[in-house]
C-alpha cells in the first residue's frame, strides 16, 4: 500500500432498519480511500457516495467522544482511530455486541449508561465547601489518574463474554468509572460504591479475561482498575 495514493477497499457493513428488514444482513460496498485515512473515512465515502441510509454514529472524528466504538474485523475499535493501512482492503464492520442495535452500526446505548450511573460516578463530600479547592497531594491524584481517560465509548464492557453472557453485569466501564471515584482522597461514597459492586452483578463477574484492556481505545489497564477495586472490597470486608 504506497502511502498517500487513493485505492479501493472493499467494505462488508452489517446492516439493519428496523422499519423495513425481518433480520439482519450485510451490505457489500466499494471506497476509494488512501492507506493514512480512518476507517471511518471509509464508511464516510460509502454513506456520501453509495448508500445514504447507512446510519453510524460519530462526532469528535479524534478519538475523544467515544461515539464510534464498532467491531471492525472482529475487534472493538474506534473508526476514526483506526486507519486504513492498519485493516487492509477488505474491511468488516458490525455493530458493538450485546446492546440492542437501533439501525445498521447505531446501538441503544442507554442500558450502558444506565450502568454507569449505577455506580455514582461523580464525586460525593458533604463537607461544607472549603474556602478554596479541595487540596490533594500529587500521590493522592496519581492513584486514580488511569481511569481518569474514560471516554465512555463502551468498547469494553460490549467485548466482554461476561456481560454477552448476563447484560446486568455492570461491567468493565462502569468499574473504571467507580474505580476513578473510589481512590479519590476527596470523595466520601466510596463505601456505598463497593457495596453496590459487591451484588451478584457487579465485580466479582469478571473472569479476567482481559477483553476489556485490549479493546480500550484509551489503553486504560481495565482489567487491573477492576482487580483494584476487588482488593479494595476485601481489604475493606464488604
Ligand atoms: Fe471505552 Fe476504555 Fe472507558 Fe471502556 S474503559 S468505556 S474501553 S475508554
Ligand atoms: Fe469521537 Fe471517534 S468520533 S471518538
Amino acid at each position: 500500500m504506497a502511502q498517500g495514493e487513493p485505492m479501493q477497499v472493499k467494505l462488508k457493513i452489517r446492516r439493519f432498519n428496523p422499519e423495513t428488514d425481518k433480520k439482519r444482513w450485510w451490505g457489500h460496498y466499494q471506497a476509494e480511500v488512501e492507506p493514512t485515512d480512518r476507517v471511518l473515512d471509509a464508511l464516510h465515502y460509502v454513506k456520501w457516495h453509495v448508500d445514504g441510509t447507512l446510519a453510524f454514529r460519530r462526532s469528535c472524528a479524534h478519538g475523544i467522544c467515544g461515539s464510534d466504538a464498532m467491531l471492525i474485523n472482529g475487534r472493538n475499535q474506534l473508526a476514526c482511530k483506526v486507519l486504513i493501512k492498519e485493516v487492509g482492503r477488505k474491511i468488516t464492520v458490525e455493530p458493538l455486541l450485546g446492546l440492542p442495535v437501533i439501525k445498521d452500526l447505531v446501538v441503544d446505548m442507554e442500558p450502558f449508561f444506565e450502568q454507569y450511573r449505577a455506580v455514582k460516578p461523580y464525586l460525593v463530600n458533604d463537607d461544607p465547601p472549603p474556602a478554596t479547592e479541595r487540596r490533594q497531594s500529587i500521590e493522592e491524584r496519581e492513584r486514580f489518574d488511569d481511569t481518569t481517560k474514560c471516554i465512555l465509548c463502551a468498547a469494553c464492557t460490549t467485548s466482554c463474554p461476561s456481560f454477552w453472557a448476563r447484560s446486568d453485569y455492570l461491567g468493565p466501564a462502569a468499574i473504571v468509572q467507580a474505580h476513578r471515584f473510589i481512590f479519590d482522597s476527596r470523595d466520601q461514597a466510596s463505601q456505598e460504591r463497593l457495596q453496590i459492586l459487591a451484588e451478584s452483578n457487579g465485580v466479582w463477574r469478571c473472569r479476567n479475561i482481559y477483553n476489556c484492556t485490549e479493546a480500550c481505545p484509551r489503553e486504560i489497564q481495565v482489567t487491573q482498575a477492576v482487580a483494584e477495586v476487588k482488593r479494595e472490597m476485601m481489604r475493606r470486608r464488604v
